[in-house]
């Protein structure tokens, strides 16, 4: 039996932090070893183009996350990795689909909803800020899913009603022109434990309480520091299961490791003494991803030559569904 397709997008947006690592890249690249599925990873740079409209930001967000994801050990022979812009086909089917879909299941697409919504409480326009890109942006999606013929979309819980929408797309096409996509599945990995940030809340761009990823030493071990405790006395027993301390050191050791730390805790560590062994495991699983990191930015021509080559990868698994694609349409015979 051929094998499964799993495909994913990554939205260039924010600087990537300890809670985007643990909760989507860590899983999406144990999934990538898996022999059982062919893996497509993709920048969804022109998804970020709703509304990164900065020339400069645009740039350095994509390169950006593309160097995170191969300084992490994104193996470029073993999956296929892209940039979304350097894949036409992708936006030729997108527009075809877009003549399929209907317009209502824009509507209730949940990221335009939530600004109408808004818009219509403050009693302004309701399509105020709102472009066709952000309008359309889940037929984009759905033409990158339907594309490669995706068994399996990896996403967070925010994404779901998009791939709900991309089988709806496809169903309705198959149903006018005849079979052509495949309905794909989400998948959504229950099992990652929500990653606490420096307030304790979920580590969230949002809540501007993140630990990024790629800082100097100097920086990482300066926000640890900012990690929120409480008052109990430097030798009294910790409660390890109600820290975030504890909870982030899991994340970055050794079995043996965390089960001694449980035990420091149980028996009292100092909350200063905690932050710096965790600075000590962080650190060093760190290290040689932010050297990777930083030498990939500085040049970014060797960035270019991965994602061209993934590019062409992609191109011959998109062409032959899209020539068929357009045969239903009658675009040729
Ligand atoms: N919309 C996704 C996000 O915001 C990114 C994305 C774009 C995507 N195209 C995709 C995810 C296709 C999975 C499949 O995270």
């Amino acid at each position: 039996m051929a094998n499964k397709i799993v495909l994913t997008g990554i939205k260039p947006t924010g600087k990537v932090h300890i809670g985007n690592y643990i909760g989507a890249i860590k899983p999406a690249l144990q999934l990538a070893n898996h022999t059982d599925y062919t893996s497509l990873y993709f920048i969804a740079d022109y998804h970020g183009l709703t509304f990164i409209q900065d020339r400069n930001e645009f740039n350095q967000l994509s390169y950006g996350i593309a160097a995170t994801w191969l300084a992490l050990g994104l193996d470029p022979e073993k999956v296929v990795f892209y940039r979304q812009s350097d894949v036409p086909e992708i936006f030729e089917l997108s527009w075809i689909l877009s003549c399929t879909a209907s317009k209502g299941l824009m509507n209730r697409a949940h990221a335009y909803k939530a600004i109408r919504d808004m818009n219509e409480q403050s009693e302004i326009d309701p399509d105020t800020g709102v472009n066709m890109g952000l309008f359309t942006y889940p037929i984009l999606m759905a033409a990158d899913i339907l594309l490669f013929q995706s068994d399996l979309v990896p996403v967070g819980k925010d994404q779901i009603q998009h791939v709900e929408i991309a089988r709806d797309i496809a169903e309705s096409f198959n149903r006018t022109f005849g079979e052509a996509f495949k309905l794909p599945h989400y998948l959504v990995d229950d099992n990652t434990a929500v990653i606490p940030g420096l307030d304790g809340r979920k580590m969230s761009k949002s809540y501007n309480n993140t630990i990024p990823l790629f800082e100097s030493s100097d920086m990482l071990s300066k926000l640890i520091n900012k990690i929120k405790t409480d008052s109990i006395p430097p030798t009294e027993p910790k409660n390890p299961d109600s820290s975030s301390i504890f909870t982030l050191y899991s994340e970055f050791a050794e079995q043996d490791q965390v089960a001694r730390m449980r035990n420091r805790f149980e028996s009292g560590i100092s909350w200063g003494e905690a932050k710096n062994e965790l600075f000590q495991v962080m650190n060093s699983f760190l290290e040689r991803p932010r050297n990777k990191y930083d030498e990939l930015l500085a040049n970014p021509e060797q960035i270019d030559a991965i994602l061209s080559h993934g590019a062409q990868k992609a191109r011959a698994i998109a062409a032959p569904l899209l020539e068929k694609v357009k045969k239903q349409i009658g675009r040729y015979v």
